[in-house]
């Protein structure tokens, strides 16, 4: 009975789709609730100090936003480059220090958590659209410890994508989809 099995296949692709979305729709009563979230960390390293009052640029810690999908937390040996020198007296560096030696890598607390059901990647914005961190992110520079700003909402993400015809910065090849294959595999 050949004719049965494209019939089966789309029963089950129909089932699929079903149970996707509903999936997506519990996991929506989770979400969007990080909004405000802002965690102790295991060393008080403030963004105030580092981005605002030295200026040093996002990128020399986040050099991931730039090349892939991940910003990243930068390792300890990037804390060391200077910290091998400045402020060697204080408790908060030593712990730097005892991380780099010992190999175990600081365990930061993650401020951001995105579902897994939804796709980003930092490089398409940061390096082919121009867009700042400050658009998605906030004043981080003005922060004595990271909290998330914006909702980070689907909401969020497609308004910009629909006005971005023009893209923010005029840097960006393409227009951004609206598609929901474009986030959602
Ligand atoms: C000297 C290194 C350094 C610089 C410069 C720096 N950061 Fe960070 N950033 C960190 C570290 C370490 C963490 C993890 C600890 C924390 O959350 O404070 C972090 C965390 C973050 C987070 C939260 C990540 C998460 O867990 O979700 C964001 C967002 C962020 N940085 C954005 C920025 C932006 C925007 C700039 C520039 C204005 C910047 N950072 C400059 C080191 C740096
Ligand atoms: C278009 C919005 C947008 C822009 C622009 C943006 N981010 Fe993010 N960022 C996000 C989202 C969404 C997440 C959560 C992604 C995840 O958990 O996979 C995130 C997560 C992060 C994280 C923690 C998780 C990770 O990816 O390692 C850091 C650190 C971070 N961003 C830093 C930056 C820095 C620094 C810049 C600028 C160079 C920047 N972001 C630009 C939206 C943005
Ligand atoms: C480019 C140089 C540079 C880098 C890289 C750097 N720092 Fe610093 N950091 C400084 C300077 C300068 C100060 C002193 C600011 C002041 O007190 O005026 C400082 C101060 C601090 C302090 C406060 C120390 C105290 O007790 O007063 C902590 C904690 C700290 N940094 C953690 C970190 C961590 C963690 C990293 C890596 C994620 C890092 N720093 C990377 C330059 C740097
Ligand atoms: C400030 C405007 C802005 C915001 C906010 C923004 N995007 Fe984008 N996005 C863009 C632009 C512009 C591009 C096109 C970049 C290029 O040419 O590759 C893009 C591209 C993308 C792409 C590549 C697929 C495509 O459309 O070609 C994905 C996936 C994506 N964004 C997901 C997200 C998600 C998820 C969020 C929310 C966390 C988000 N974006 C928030 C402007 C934005
Ligand atoms: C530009 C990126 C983007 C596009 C395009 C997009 N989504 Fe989303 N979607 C997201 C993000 C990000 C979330 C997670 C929101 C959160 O964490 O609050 C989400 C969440 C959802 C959810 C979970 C419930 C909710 O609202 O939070 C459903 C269902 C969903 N999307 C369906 C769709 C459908 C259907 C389309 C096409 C019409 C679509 N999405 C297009 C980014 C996108």
């Amino acid at each position: 009975m050949g004719f049965d099995y494209p019939f089966r296949g789309r029963v089950a692709g129909l089932t699929l789709v079903c149970v996707t979305l509903a999936a997506l729709l519990l996991a929506g009563c989770n979400v969007g609730s990080q909004q405000g979230y802002e965690p102790e960390q295991p060393i008080a390293y403030s963004h105030a100090v580092h981005a605002g009052q030295r200026q040093i640029d996002c990128l020399y810690c986040h050099f991931g936003a730039e090349r892939s999908r991940h910003a990243g937390v930068p390792p300890a040996q990037v804390c060391m480059n200077c910290h091998s020198q400045v402020k060697r007296d204080s408790p908060e560096v030593q712990k730097i220090e005892a991380a780099v030696d010992s190999g175990t890598p600081i365990a930061w607390t993650r401020v951001h958590r995105f579902p897994d059901f939804a796709y980003f990647d930092h490089s398409r914005h940061v390096a082919v659209a121009g867009i700042q961190c400050q658009s998605c992110h906030g004043p981080v520079e003005t922060m004595t410890r990271v909290r998330q700003v914006g909702s980070m909402s689907m909401g969020f993400c497609v308004d910009c994508h629909r006005k971005s015809g023009q893209p923010v910065t005029g840097l960006a090849p393409s227009a951004p989809s609206t598609d929901c294959t474009a986030c959602h595999f």
